[in-house]
């Protein structure tokens, strides 16, 4: 287990850093450039977990279960991985949101992250940074781009939608944090 606790601590460690190196700013443009590039680190972070060291993994007889934790020679699904993520942050939060998410926890929060999500179910736009109360957020879309996910939401115990199919807009990794106008 102790190479993917170090790769997590790495990855969480890169992420921290570049948020606080960002400018910050009071100025909203500041702000969406944070949320911008920490999704893009959160998306990428994510990318590498899922095709590098979960495909490595599966070639030696680990699997990527939920229930992983309790299970042998299993490690934790991409989802868990950036929420796992999103509780050791301090100054932020991160999560997923879905459609027709499998936990209540990944429904939208407030009015303004449903319409947010609406939004990028249209298809037009692939990220979104607006303030909500005294939060400042961004969404990026995520798409079933393998089978894979389809299938294992498809099949979640549950799953109130059971029609997913690749390409399919599932939901969006948010990224919260205190809006610096308030
Ligand atoms: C082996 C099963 C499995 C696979 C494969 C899988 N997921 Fe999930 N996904 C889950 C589970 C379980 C959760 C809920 C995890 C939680 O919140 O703790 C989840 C959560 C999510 C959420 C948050 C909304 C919700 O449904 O609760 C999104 C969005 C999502 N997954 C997208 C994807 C995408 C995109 C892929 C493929 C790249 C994928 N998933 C692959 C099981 C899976």
């Amino acid at each position: 287990m102790k190479r993917w606790t170090l790769i997590l601590t790495v990855f969480i460690a890169l992420m921290v850093g570049m948020a606080m190196n960002l400018p910050v700013g009071q100025a909203e443009s500041g702000q969406e450039t944070t949320a911008i590039y920490v999704l893009e680190a959160v998306k990428a972070m994510r990318t590498v977990y899922a095709a590098a060291v979960i495909e490595k993994a599966k070639q030696d007889g680990v699997m990527p279960k939920e229930n992983w934790a309790k299970e042998d020679h299993a490690i934790m699904l991409p989802a868990q991985f950036v929420k796992a993520v999103g509780r050791e942050v301090r100054n932020f939060e991160l999560g997923l949101l879905g459609i027709h998410p499998l936990y209540k926890s990944n429904k939208p929060q407030t009015g303004r992250e449903k319409e947010m999500l609406d939004l990028l179910a249209k298809g037009n736009k692939k990220v979104v940074t607006f303030s909500d109360g005294k939060q400042f957020k961004g969404m990026s879309a995520d798409f079933a781009i393998l089978q894979g996910c389809a299938d294992c939401h498809n099949t979640h115990a549950n799953a109130t939608k059971k029609d997913w199919k690749i390409g399919d807009f599932m939901g969006a990794i948010i990224f919260r944090m205190p809006d610096q106008n308030f």
